[in-house]
């Protein structure tokens, strides 16, 4: 067993490259030269528990599983799971007070469609996607004549146990409002269970965003959010993924990236909006689709930034809130 550090192996560069280039092709994660030691920490202690000696034969272990058993458990052990409720608030806010009344107003427009589909890609333990049902909630009023589904997925499958199991503590209820806390979480000691009315707006699912076939299962989305997930993939790869989402948004539907993330040598198929709070990628709407397309097909490197879309969505955004405020309040179960 190797119990101590003293007895840890080292890593030749040789094992890292067969690591690397596998995890790569596989899950589209990336680890930099600079990052062996990282690697190699995440893999040691399960190297322990399965008294495999080197990470040649760690290599070989996961590389033949035909069960993909081991390739879960890597996935587990690589992946970096930090998130936390409403995260980066001036996004959320954008959604809430700009895109999602626009979202609402459109589908009132289009024959009373009332139908919200958000995807959540990369979700982790479940707060970005449990923070969107709630922002929802809180905007909807009643969600008894809306579809609201929320489709959140994870390459790791024990955030996803946590996801669902939906119960959390500390740090990461930092930014949730006490008024939140009290009408989507039922308190128990130390721990905030998200309400079931919320968790009924969530499914989740595992995915890998670097199988197109399994991205292409999605369609027709509203919004999609995928924030602080794309950092660990490869540019090949974010090109290759970014396609996938602009196919499985609906005409007209928005694209979040993580706020310090760009698409920017990545796509140049979304429209860049200036909204008040943050800046949203949108798909561009049924018009302009076939144009967007084409350059998607281009690969090109440059974003195109529409100030005009911002303001005539801010306008749009506008009207819309003072709809809204006409649905009635959600009836809140305690
Ligand atoms: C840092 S978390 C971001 C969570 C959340 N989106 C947020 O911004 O708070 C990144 C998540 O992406 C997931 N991930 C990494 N590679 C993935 C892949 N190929 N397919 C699906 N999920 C992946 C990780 O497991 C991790 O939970």
């Amino acid at each position: 067993m190797l119990t101590t550090p003293a007895e840890e192996p080292e890593m030749t560069q040789e094992e890292f490259t067969m690591m690397r280039d596998f995890i790569h092709e596989k899950a589209g994660i990336f680890f930099a030269e600079n990052r062996v030691y990282l690697l190699k920490n995440r893999l040691v202690k399960r190297m322990a528990e399965l008294g495999i000696k080197t990470y040649r034969d760690y290599f070989y272990h996961v590389k033949y599983d035909t069960s993909l058993s081991e390739f879960k458990e890597l996935m587990i052990l690589i992946t970096t799971n930090e998130t936390s409720f409403f995260r980066n608030e001036p996004q959320l806010l954008s959604f809430s007070n700009e895109v999602l009344p626009l979202l609402v107003k459109e589908k009132m427009n289009d024959r009373g469609t009332k139908t919200l589909k958000i995807w959540s890609a990369g979700c982790s333990t479940g707060e970005e996607p449990y923070t969107l049902a709630m922002m929802i909630m809180e905007k909807l009023g009643s969600l008894s004549d809306w579809r609201v589904e929320i489709i959140a997925n994870d390459i790791s499958e024990e955030v996803l146990r946590k996801a669902r199991a939906a119960e959390y503590n500390g740090i990461t209820l930092r930014n949730v409002k006490p008024n939140i806390l009290e009408r989507y979480f039922a308190k128990d000691g130390d721990i905030y269970r998200v309400k079931p009315e919320v968790k009924a707006l969530v499914k989740f699912s595992h995915i890998n965003l670097n199988e197109p076939r399994q991205i292409s299962l999605n369609s027709n989305c509203d919004t999609i959010y995928c924030r602080n997930v794309m950092i660990y993939f490869s540019d090949e790869v974010k090109i290759q993924i970014v396609r996938g989402f602009y196919n499985a948004l609906r005409p007209g539907g928005y694209f979040y990236v993580g706020h310090a993330e760009t698409l920017h040598g990545i796509s140049k198929a979304f429209k860049l909006v200036y909204l008040k709070n943050a800046l949203v990628y949108q798909k561009e709407a049924v018009a302009a689709g076939a144009a967007g397309k084409a350059r998607a097909a281009t690969g090109a490197a440059s974003v195109v930034a529409t100030r005009a879309a911002s303001t005539s969505a801010s306008g749009g955004a506008t009207r819309a809130l003072n709809l809204l405020s006409k649905i009635k309040p959600m009836a809140v179960k305690k």
